[in-house]
């Protein structure tokens, strides 16, 4: 259930003994987490879990900063809001309606969980059942939200 914190020292030791690739995983929630763990771990790669979740460009900043040392900043409103509007469609496309609006459910409170007032629209989103109202109510969402939302917003 995520609870204490990933360490490193074992994945190190494993990269020490064997001579396949190995990726360090846990905890990394910032591109900056990432370079300290493959520094550390001398690992081949890094693989990014609940940081991904919501922020599906965020695999794509770290891999900037690592390779070229600038984290691009996340995309701004109207693209993630085009982002998670297509992410939808997938959902319901590949899973069907009825476990679609309930699988979604979760992507939605990770894309929207550090907008102003998203408990109280989840509250609501979270009682529909119809693809279409759930799909239009996260659209009306992301159009409500201030456009000028502050970068701090954008970012997680
Ligand atoms: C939504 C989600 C689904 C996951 N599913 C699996 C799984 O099916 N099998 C598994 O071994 N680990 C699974 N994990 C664990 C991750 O692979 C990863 O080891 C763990 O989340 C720690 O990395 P993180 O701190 O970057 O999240 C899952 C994690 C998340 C967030």
């Amino acid at each position: 259930m995520y609870r204490g914190k990933a360490e490193y020292w074992s994945i190190r030791q494993v990269k020490k003994a064997v001579s396949i690739p190995v990726i360090v995983n846990g905890d990394l929630d910032s591109a900056e987490a990432a370079k300290c763990a493959l520094k550390y771990t001398k690992a081949d790669g890094v693989m990014i879990g609940r940081g991904a979740n919501g922020a599906p460009w965020f695999p794509g900043q770290v891999a900037s900063y690592l390779n070229h040392g600038v984290q691009p900043k996340s995309p701004e409103l109207s693209i993630q809001r085009e982002i998670i509007l297509e992410h939808l469609q997938e959902i319901y496309s590949f899973y069907g309606s009825f476990q679609g609006v309930r699988i979604a459910r979760k992507h939605i409170k990770w894309y929207t969980q550090n907008f102003p007032d998203s408990n109280f629209f989840r509250s609501k989103v979270n009682k529909m059942e119809q693809p279409d109202a759930q799909w239009r109510a996260v659209d009306a969402f992301y159009l409500n939200l201030n456009n000028s939302i502050g970068q701090q917003y954008l970012d997680r």
